[in-house]
């Protein structure tokens, strides 16, 4: 039996006001999430509320996308887990 591989929508500024409502919107479709912002504390509150709320799995980054050339990382796999805090909510 193949097993189901579900692309998860990352969403920038997913912790609160409009990228929060876009998560709100794409979990209720049934799509698993990567939030990122700088708050870890607000993106684990957030993915908490959205996995609860939804039968989705929510992972977040905390990162700061203002410094240079940080948003090509954020796409980096290798860099991001050594330098950057990456949680499982799920
Ligand atoms: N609300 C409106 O009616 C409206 C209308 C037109 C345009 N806009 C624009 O749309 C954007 C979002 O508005 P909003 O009302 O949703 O704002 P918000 O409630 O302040 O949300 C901003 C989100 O972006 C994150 N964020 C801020 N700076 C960041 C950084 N340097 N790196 C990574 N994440 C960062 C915040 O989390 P952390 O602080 O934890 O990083 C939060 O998750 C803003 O640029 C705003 O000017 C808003």
């Amino acid at each position: 039996m193949s097993k189901e591989i579900k692309r998860a929508v990352l969403i920038t500024g997913g912790s609160s006001g409009i990228g929060l409502a876009l998560a709100n919107v794409f979990a209720r479709n049934g799509h698993n999430l990567i939030l990122v912002a700088r708050d870890g504390d607000k993106l684990d509150q957030a993915a908490e509320e959205l996995q609860k709320t939804y039968a989705i799995s929510c992972e977040w980054i905390a990162f700061d996308l203002s410094r240079h050339g940080m948003a090509d990382e954020l796409f980096q796999p290798d860099q991001r887990a050594r330098d950057h805090r990456r949680y499982s909510c799920q």
